[in-house]
């Protein structure tokens, strides 16, 4: 059974003068090695949310539980190690070199020279930057896209259990981001962190997470997989946003899992090949490409695992 890394009972969060809750009656679960996304418009509570797990502002009432202890029966400064915490503009500290920037909490923990070296070496290999290039640079010599790259690996340094990302590619270009959204899922799926990972951007919530948190008025509205937020949104205000109805949304939303069928014919090589988690889009792409009826399925091993025939995916669109 995998543990439950963060639970939040019941929490709400009230500021002082303020007329209604920021958060208001949030409970839910969240397993270990998930990615999980928070959406919600601005001021929905996201970052408040946030805040609370890394003990940056205090619950007004209820509790959030850490691997099932009380975040508030945890001494502060310990707990926080043990959480990444990366924010929209990298937070890098101008004066400090890349190198010492990583370097931070290893620092505060008195490792000793070699070890340090050879883990921001490690990070800087795992965040994809050349470490004799970038080591000795400073944050103002770098670009958006490689600042959140350091930030990644400065919040990963210490190998915190849970990491929380909030807007980190908000103030990316397109490209870059869509590479550092990919570099991300990669680094997730060979070290199975647990990441809380707040946006306003509707296809990085639905591209990254394994399950969505959609948040309005500091509530959550619906906590869900991807594909069941897109095909069965629970309220009205989910389906506006995420804009259910929309065929395009889909197409560009639901991956290509959600409608496989069973292998029912031979496979032959001559037939178009898909991944798991393409999304639909790209699955369309192909068949436009290929003229073909049918579209094997392939898993990240390379195994045909099913197959989408033309009728299936048109299905979708009505
Ligand atoms: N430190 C604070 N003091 C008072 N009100 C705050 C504070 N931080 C956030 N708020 C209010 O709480 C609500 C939620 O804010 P926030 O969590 O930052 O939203 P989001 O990250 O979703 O944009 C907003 O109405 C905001 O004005
Ligand atoms: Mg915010």
């Amino acid at each position: 059974m995998t543990a439950v890394a963060v639970e939040f009972k019941n929490v709400c969060k009230h500021f002082p003068e303020a007329e209604v809750n920021a958060v208001s009656h949030v409970s839910l679960k969240i397993n270990q090695g998930e990615f999980i996304t928070i959406l919600g418009t601005s001021g929905s509570g996201k970052t408040t949310l946030m805040k609370m797990v890394n003990r940056l502002h205090d619950i007004t009432s209820g509790d959030i539980f850490f691997f099932g202890e009380n975040i508030n029966s945890l001494p502060v400064v310990e707990y926080r190690r043990k959480i990444g915490y990366v924010v929209q503009q990298g937070g890098l500290f101008p004066h400090m070199t890349v190198a010492e920037n990583i370097a931070v909490v290893p620092h505060i923990l008195k490792w000793d020279k070699e070890k340090i070296d050879a883990r921001v070496d490690e990070l800087l290999e795992m965040v994809g930057l050349k470490k004799e290039l970038y080591k000795d640079r400073y944050p103002r010599q770098l670009s958006g896209g490689q600042q959140q790259r350091i930030g990644i690996a400065r919040a990963m340094a210490s190998d915190p259990a849970v990491m929380l990302m909030d807007e980190p590619f908000g103030a990316i270009d397109a490209i870059t981001r869509e590479n550092l959204q990919d570099e991300l899922l990669r680094i997730q799926k060979a070290l199975h962190k647990t990441i809380l990972f707040v946006t306003h951007d509707i296809s990085e919530a639905f591209k990254l997470g394994d399950r969505v948190i959609v948040m309005h008025e500091g509530k959550v509205q619906q906590f869900d997989t991807p594909d069941r937020i897109m095909l069965h949104p629970a309220n009205d205000f989910v389906a506006k946003f995420v804009s259910a109805d929309d065929v395009m949304k889909k197409l560009q939303v639901l991956k290509v899992h959600t409608i496989m069928d069973g292998l029912s014919i031979k496979t032959s090589n001559q037939l178009a090949v898909a991944h798991v988690d393409d999304t639909l889009e790209t699955l369309l792409k192909l068949f436009m490409t290929s003229s073909t009826q049918t579209v094997l399925v392939k898993d990240d091993k390379d195994k045909i695992v099913g197959e989408v025939s033309w009728h299936r995916l048109s299905a979708i669109a009505s």
